[in-house]
């Protein structure tokens, strides 16, 4: 269900960690501007073409992941958005580094700490469905 698109200061919190929908925002951008600048990352996110556009639909899957309510329709799809993009834990785990300085940047170390422990487990889950999704592409070569 759709409600309307939280205000830069309407917030959420993880266990007692808030955070305001301005925070995920800025977060995010300065994260897509940094992978842009990415030697290695920006190959595999040469498939974005409208950067704005991608920034706005990981703000909000951010703010629903972390507990907040859906304001648009996004749907997404990312295993295998990931597996043809490449994604592997070495990939992974430039891309956690960068996130983990971004978020040091913007945020308290508490609110850094939560969320980077949410990307982790959703840096894990992602790699054993990228595991099982290459099982399945090679089951039908
Ligand atoms: C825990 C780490 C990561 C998280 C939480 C994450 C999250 C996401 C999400 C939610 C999307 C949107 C998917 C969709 O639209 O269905 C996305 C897209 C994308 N991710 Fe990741 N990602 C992670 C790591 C990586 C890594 C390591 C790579 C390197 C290959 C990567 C490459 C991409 C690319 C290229 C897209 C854009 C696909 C497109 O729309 O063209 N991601 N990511």
């Amino acid at each position: 269900m759709s409600t309307s698109r939280p205000d830069a200061n309407d917030t959420l919190s993880v266990k007692d960690i808030t955070f305001t929908h301005g925070e995920i925002f800025k977060v995010v951008d300065d994260f897509y501007n940094r992978i842009q600048q990415d030697p290695v990352l920006k190959v595999p996110f040469q498939s974005v073409h409208d950067w704005p556009e991608h920034i706005d639909r990981i703000t909000h899957f951010w703010w629903i992941r972390m507990g907040g309510q859906a304001y648009q329709f996004s749907q997404y799809n990312p295993v295998p958005k990931h597996y043809f993009a490449g994604f592997n834990p070495e990939l992974l785990k430039r891309w956690l580094g960068i996130f983990n300085d971004t978020l040091k940047d913007h945020l308290e170390p508490s609110q850094t700490v939560v969320w980077l422990l949410i990307a982790e487990a959703i840096g894990r889950t992602l790699t054993i469905k990228n595991d099982l999704f290459e099982s399945e592409q090679k089951k039908g070569d």
